[in-house]
């Protein structure tokens, strides 16, 4: 360094010390501005380095000013990192990702109700040794009606009021496909391709043309039981019932047979089981409503005219079914006062279960 005009010198480093500043715009560039202006072998550090070898009245004078740059260019550089900082920020909000942000919560999803009953009872009937199957939802008149007995004309129909799906006609123009108004015909169909012995569930939707109200829907779900074997009695389907009520609803439940007429069993009941909430001792329960029993499925014996037409001589084979609406169980079990809940889509509903 010269020691003619040291000042100027130091002018010159400064005006040019600033005039980069200007130009730095990330923390990168300010880090290699403040190696290159303050660090150990940047310019102003040599002139500092040279004061030694200055008589004292100079080294003096230059050592005041040469400092004097020294804060004013830790000061610039101070509040320019600040504004590349906050400025940063602000780029970092437009470009919509901060890592340094806290995740934001996922949803976690779940399963419908519906699946989730359905599966619980499907499971404890597994646990009984029934397989589950699946049937299709279009069926023919034949399974949905004609091999369960109930032939065409037959009373019996009204029981289903039934979507009728214009892709097939008969002779006479009566339509032969349906949406299934119920999951029985896969009992027929089961039969029919297999021999037995059979144990089976079938989960799956069915339909049903009527008006929707507060216990009736259009489509819902519907599980249905078959077991077919030789010296299969009543005895055996009380049993499988008091194990499903009891693993569903609680130990101790009591399970009431009544007789009701279903064209594909003979004899044919409706099963209730006592109310688990007032044990019916509540005349205003919010559940049975005083009644004390609860309906939960129609079953019965597989009628003889069932077994012939899918093929089982009758003589040989018997058997017991039963057929029972998940969601009115769900509701039932959960206290769920309206079925059309179920297919509302209302997130509020949903997420309870
Ligand atoms: N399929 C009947 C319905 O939808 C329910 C039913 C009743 C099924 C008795 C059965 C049964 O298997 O044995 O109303």
């Amino acid at each position: 360094m010269s020691t003619g005009a040291p000042h100027a010198e130091l002018d010159a480093i400064r005006a040019a010390a600033l005039s980069e500043l200007e130009d730095a715009l990330d923390e990168d560039t300010l880090e290699q501005w403040r190696i290159a202006h303050l660090g150990r072998s940047g310019k102003l550090t040599l002139v500092l380095r040279t004061l030694g070898s200055l008589p004292a009245e100079e080294r003096q004078a230059l050592g005041a000013a040469s400092n004097e740059v020294k804060a004013l260019l830790e000061e610039r550089l101070a509040a320019r990192r600040e504004a590349v900082q906050s400025k940063g920020l602000e780029t970092l909000a437009d470009d919509a990702i901060d890592i340094s942000l806290p995740g934001r919560p996922v949803r976690i999803g779940r399963y419908h109700p519906s699946t989730q009953i359905m599966r619980e009872i499907c499971d404890i009937f597994q646990g009984m040794g029934f397989q589950v199957v699946e049937g299709p939802e279009v069926e023919w008149d034949r399974y949905n009606f004609e091999m369960l007995n109930i032939p065409k004309d037959h009373p019996a129909r009204d029981m289903f009021d039934t979507f009728w799906v214009d892709a097939n006609q008969d002779a006479e123009g009566g339509f032969t496909t349906l949406m299934r108004t119920h999951t029985s015909p896969m009992q027929a169909r089961i039969m029919e391709a297999h021999d037995p012995p059979i144990r089976v569930v079938i989960p799956g939707k069915v339909y049903r043309y009527e008006a929707t109200d507060a216990s009736h829907e259009s489509q819902f779900h519907q599980i249905e039981g078959l077991a077919v074997d030789k010296a299969i009695t009543f005895a055996n389907l009380k049993h499988t019932i008091y194990e499903f009520a009891r693993q569903l609803f609680g130990e101790g439940r009591k399970v009431r047979f009544r007789c009701d007429y279903f064209p594909f069993v003979e004899p044919g009941v409706d099963v209730s089981i006592d109310c688990f909430k007032c044990d019916g001792s509540n005349p205003s329960c919010s559940i049975c409503h005083g009644a004390g029993w609860l309906e939960i499925m129609g079953a019965g014996m597989v009628h003889p005219r069932v077994l012939s037409a899918a093929g089982y001589d009758p003589s040989i084979y018997s058997g017991f079914a039963f057929g029972m609406g998940p969601e009115r169980i769900a509701m039932l079990k959960y206290g769920i006062d309206d079925i059309r809940h179920f297919l509302a889509n209302d997130m509020r509903f949903l997420s309870q279960f």
